[in-house]
């Protein structure tokens, strides 16, 4: 969604009437417009993204992981979410072709957890895992099992999450297939994960540039690529 869709979504809440007020009272954040690209940093295509694969890239810091996905199959719209503290808010849908590609933070609303260069116990599966607990089509994190729909915004499905991933704002530009980063929607854990992790943070980034804000454009690679060991579950 960009700031122009937001509007228009607004306009046609109040078209019909709805008090946007009452229909959505948490607003999406926007942070730098950040072109999303590739290893090589080439302008990533939405075309070039396999569906049911995991990319990650950071945004709106430096060190704050995202997921972005393609499932490959159109996601709903519209969908109305509430976040741990009881605030509304409308996610609008994928992005590109088929409105399929999503962004969401990688940090489980749960504890916190996510992926690093060494060990992911969170990612997307589009085949239930080897659990019970796990199914297909979800982001599941094994920590404590609380599993999110993607296709509806992160929505809990189970476990112990008190309320959906913060969604990314994601922008798709037909004429050339690229994509960005312009915001977060829903509850952002951002907070929340700096405090906890200060100390690992600190070492891996070195003094406040974990922090750092995402400019200009933000790596995409994929998971299997950038984590050494993701535990499937
Ligand atoms: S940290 Fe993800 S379920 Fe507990």
């Amino acid at each position: 969604m960009d700031r122009r869709g937001f509007i228009s979504i607004c306009a046609a809440g109040a078209a019909v009437g709805i008090n946007p007020a009452q229909a959505a009272n948490l607003r999406p954040r926007f942070y730098a417009r950040v072109r999303l690209v590739d290893e090589a940093r080439q302008p990533l295509r939405a075309a070039n993204l396999a569906a049911n694969r995991n990319y990650i890239f950071h945004y709106p810091y430096a060190a704050t992981p995202c997921f972005l996905l393609n499932l490959g199959k159109p996601t709903q719209q519209a969908v109305t979410l509430k976040t741990e503290t009881g605030g509304d808010y409308e996610w609008p849908g994928g992005v590109g072709p088929q409105n399929a590609i999503v962004g969401y933070s990688a940090i489980c609303a749960h504890q916190l957890s996510y992926p690093t260069r060494q060990i992911s116990f969170i990612s997307y599966r589009s085949q239930p895992g080897p659990s019970r607990l796990t199914h297909g089509n979800v982001i599941h994190c094994c920590s404590e099992h609380s599993e999110y729909d993607p296709a509806t915004g992160a929505r809990v499905l189970g476990g112990p999450a008190p309320q959906p991933l913060s969604a990314i704002l994601l922008e798709h530009d037909r004429v050339n297939d690229h994509l960005y980063a312009v915001g977060t929607l829903g509850g952002e854990m951002f907070e929340a994960f700096f405090a906890k992790y200060e100390f690992k943070l600190a070492i891996e980034y070195g003094d406040k540039r974990a922090r750092q804000p995402v400019t200009g454009a933000a790596v995409v690679a994929e998971l299997q690529k950038y984590c050494r060991q993701q535990v499937q579950c």
